[in-house]
């Protein structure tokens, strides 16, 4: 495999390129920043080559394709999900392997996620809430941020964590479970959630690369307040489709999908004061309403 030297002030480095990768592989392309990405999918490394940015291919499960990573210097962008299963993040513990006194990144901007905090029964969390991680996914999050600090201390590499909530945006949406009337909460049973917007998490994961201090923790959202079922009935309204059906937790527990009950149990509010001041964000999308507004009515899915 062959593994672009990746050095310098103006290199990016992107490991994970998807969805956001690419967003954030654009914004810096406008300013004639040199962009490499890693991925092992010839899916992914396609869009690479399509985005003009310089593909490495490589398996985050595979420390040996990992070796001769050159990212010294490099403002680092770290995208890749832990893999599905057990209580850490293996493939951190592989890309971080990687890293020695010879080969230390400028900086290394995480996607964690808002699920580390657990379930806060609907309070409002700032960074300074304690992590209280109620499942696996969680907990493997938790584990990769762990790593992260503990290579900061040991070879003096800058870690900033962004912990995000819920991802929409263009090809973002719920719309297959709509359409397939896959039952909602009722509103009064709803946990509260938080969503930011894709190309808003973008520009925040550049601003974080530009403003965000070593060692730092920063909740990302809209900050727009709402509940899970709320989400699902605008985005049906957005789409022209019907809303879904209601049910109670007796019906939900019996239907609804394990994946879907785990988020279904936990209720937060985040606080995304810090991250609009200290990133100097203004957000596009403020809210869930002029989000939905720019983007087509067509061809929608995500994970739930
Ligand atoms: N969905 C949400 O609401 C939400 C909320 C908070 C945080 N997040 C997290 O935000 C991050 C960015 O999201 P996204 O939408 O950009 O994700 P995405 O589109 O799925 O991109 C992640 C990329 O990581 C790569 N990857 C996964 N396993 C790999 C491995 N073993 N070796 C090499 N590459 C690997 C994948 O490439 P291949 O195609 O080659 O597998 C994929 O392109 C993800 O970690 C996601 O879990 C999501």
């Amino acid at each position: 495999m062959e593994i672009p030297s990746n050095s310098g002030q103006n290199r990016i480095f992107i490991i994970g390129y998807g969805d956001i990768g690419s967003r954030v592989a654009r914004l810096y392309k406008e300013k004639n920043y040199i962009v490499a990405g890693l991925a092992r999918s010839p899916e992914s490394c396609q869009m690479m080559q399509d985005d003009d940015v310089e593909p490495v291919t490589a398996d985050l499960d595979n420390k040996d394709s990992l070796s001769g990573l050159s990212l010294a210097g490099a403002l680092v962008f770290y995208f890749a999900p832990p893999p599905p299963t057990g209580v850490t993040d293996p493939r951190m513990a592989n890309f971080l392997a990687s890293l020695d006194s010879n080969n230390i990144p400028r900086k290394i901007v995480y996607i964690s996620t808002s699920g580390v905090y657990g379930d806060q029964a609907g309070r409002r969390v700032t960074e300074k809430t304690p992590p209280n991680p109620g499942t696996d996914r969680a907990f493997r999050r938790l584990n990769a941020e762990d790593q992260l600090r503990e290579v900061r201390n040991r070879l003096r590499v800058q870690v900033v964590i962004l912990r995000v909530g819920g991802i929409y945006g263009p090809g973002r949406l719920p719309e297959q479970r709509i359409r397939n009337a896959i039952p909602v909460l009722h509103q009064e049973l709803a946990p509260k959630t938080n969503r930011i917007h894709a190309d808003d998490l973008a520009r925040i994961c550049v601003a974080a690369g530009k403003y965000g201090r070593d060692g730092e923790i920063y909740n990302v959202s809209d900050g727009c307040d709402s509940n899970m079922t709320e989400y699902f009935f605008q985005v049906a309204s957005h789409l022209g489709l019907d809303r879904p059906p209601t049910v109670g937790w007796e019906v939900a527990n019996r239907i609804l999908s394990k994946g879907m009950l785990s988020y279904l149990r936990e209720s937060r509010r985040m606080d995304n004061k810090k991250m609009l001041t200290d990133l100097h964000i203004t957000l596009k999308y403020p809210t869930l309403d002029s989000g939905l507004s720019g983007i087509s009515r067509t061809q929608h899915t995500n994970n739930y």
